[in-house]
């Protein structure tokens, strides 16, 4: 029998509720407590999954309760601090992305997360897609051949009127980048853990479309802004950006993301164009691969464990025409981070199915070498 694992929650929005999802599908798992400052928000929640303890100081928990992981959902400004302390408290973290705001920060977590011999995640969730676990192991086998090319986009538009507001908007609550700490660090996550190599170097032009955006009453995150207008602000961070990308291997590929495309809702796509064929994964329709042939017919896999390779087959948690989706590749996160605590592999400097904050802090280097690049008009290695 496993040791059941201790969990506590702090920032219970829209991605702490999925947390609490995917938690309570894993086994050997307890929701001790849960925290947020939103008094009236906490108690919904708690009421919704029937937890009795509750926390409007996240500090009050880690010192009361007896936790072994704390999962961290609060706006990207304050990671950074609760995950310090989380991690000075000696508590296991998984945090939400971007890691911190600046990669001065996130390396520093990496360091304090070493000296406290802590496992450190970063929920960079569209890597535990079984199709995308699947999209990594034939490119590791060399079933698609050598990466010629590799191509993506994180395309979306609950930002695209002038009126959607959101506290990503705010330099002090989201940080300098937008558009590509947000969705961008996703695909760049995505798309190196696919190819098992990391970006060096990146060309990139980050691009604000509305310098001005307004304010207006009930406006909010994914909310279609009907109401007045209340006030207008300046924006300091992109909507969109192009990057091309260099690899180690010295692959290049090129990669949008926006947060104004028109009917685009979550459009995560990745591509790796190798020399046998491309592997094509589409993040809406997330239990299928396109397997694109230059001589015989195109072919769509579709997810079921008797068509994916090795341990791949075990995160395809239905039978073949029960699709998978978004939820389960969540949960898979989640779950290969608590399996490296209970066999303690976290511990190892090896290959991790999940991101730990060694990544995340590969990421934020990422997006401040895009916004250097796209400062200075030309290539600009990363870190
Ligand atoms: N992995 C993903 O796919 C994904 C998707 C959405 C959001 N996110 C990330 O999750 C984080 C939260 O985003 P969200 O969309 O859930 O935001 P949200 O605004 O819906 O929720 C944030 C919650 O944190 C609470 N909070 C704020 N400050 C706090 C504090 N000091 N102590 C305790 N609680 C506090 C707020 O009251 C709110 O309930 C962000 O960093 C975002 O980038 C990740």
């Amino acid at each position: 029998m496993k040791k059941t694992l201790n969990i506590a929650l702090i920032g219970t929005g829209f991605i702490g509720k999925q947390h609490l999802e995917a938690i309570r599908r894993i086994p050997y798992t307890n929701i001790v407590a849960i925290a947020d400052c939103n008094e009236e928000g906490l108690k919904r929640t708690a009421e919704a999954f029937g937890i009795e303890k509750t926390y409007t100081d996240y500090r009050e928990m880690l010192e009361k309760e007896d936790i072994d992981v704390v999962h961290n959902c609060t706006p990207s400004a304050m990671h950074y601090e609760i995950n310090k302390e989380v991690i000075k408290s000696g508590h296991h973290i998984y945090s939400e992305k971007p890691l911190t705001l600046t990669s001065e920060e996130s390396g520093e977590l990496v360091a304090l997360a070493k000296e406290y011999g802590v496992a450190t995640g970063a929920n960079f969730n569209y890597r535990n897609n079984a199709m995308v676990r699947e999209m990594r192991e034939r490119i590791k086998n060399g079933e698609a051949g050598k990466p010629l090319v590799v191509h993506g986009a994180y395309l979306q538009d609950w930002l695209m009127f002038d009126t959607d507001y959101d506290w990503r908007m705010d330099p002090k609550l989201g940080g300098n980048s937008r558009a590509l700490s947000d969705i961008g660090s996703h695909c760049f996550d995505t798309i190196q853990f696919v190819l098992g190599e990391k970006i060096t170097e990146v060309n990139a032009n980050a691009i604000i479309i509305y310098p001005e955006r307004k304010k207006t009453e009930g406006g909010g995150t994914f909310s279609a802004s009907a109401g007045k207008v209340t006030d207008t602000y300046k924006v300091l961070n992109e909507d969109v950006a192009f990057v091309m990308a260099k690899f180690e291997s010295g692959l290049q590929g090129f990669f949008n993301i926006s947060q104004v495309c028109g009917g685009k809702k979550n459009g995560l796509e990745i591509n790796v164009s190798g020399s046998k064929e491309s592997l094509e994964w589409h993040q809406e329709q997330s239990d299928r691969l396109h397997i694109g042939k230059r001589e015989t017919g195109n072919e769509e896999l579709f997810m079921g464990e008797a068509y994916l390779t090795g341990e791949v087959k075990r995160f395809a948690t239905l039978p073949n025409g029960h699709p998978v989706g978004w939820a389960d590749a969540f949960r898979n996160g989640i779950l290969s981070f608590y399996e490296s605590i209970w066999d303690e592999s976290y511990k190892n400097n090896g290959f991790k199915w999940y991101a730990d904050f060694e990544s995340a802090h590969h990421i934020m280097k990422i997006i401040e070498a895009c916004l250097e690049s796209s400062k200075v008009k030309g290539w600009v290695k990363v870190g």
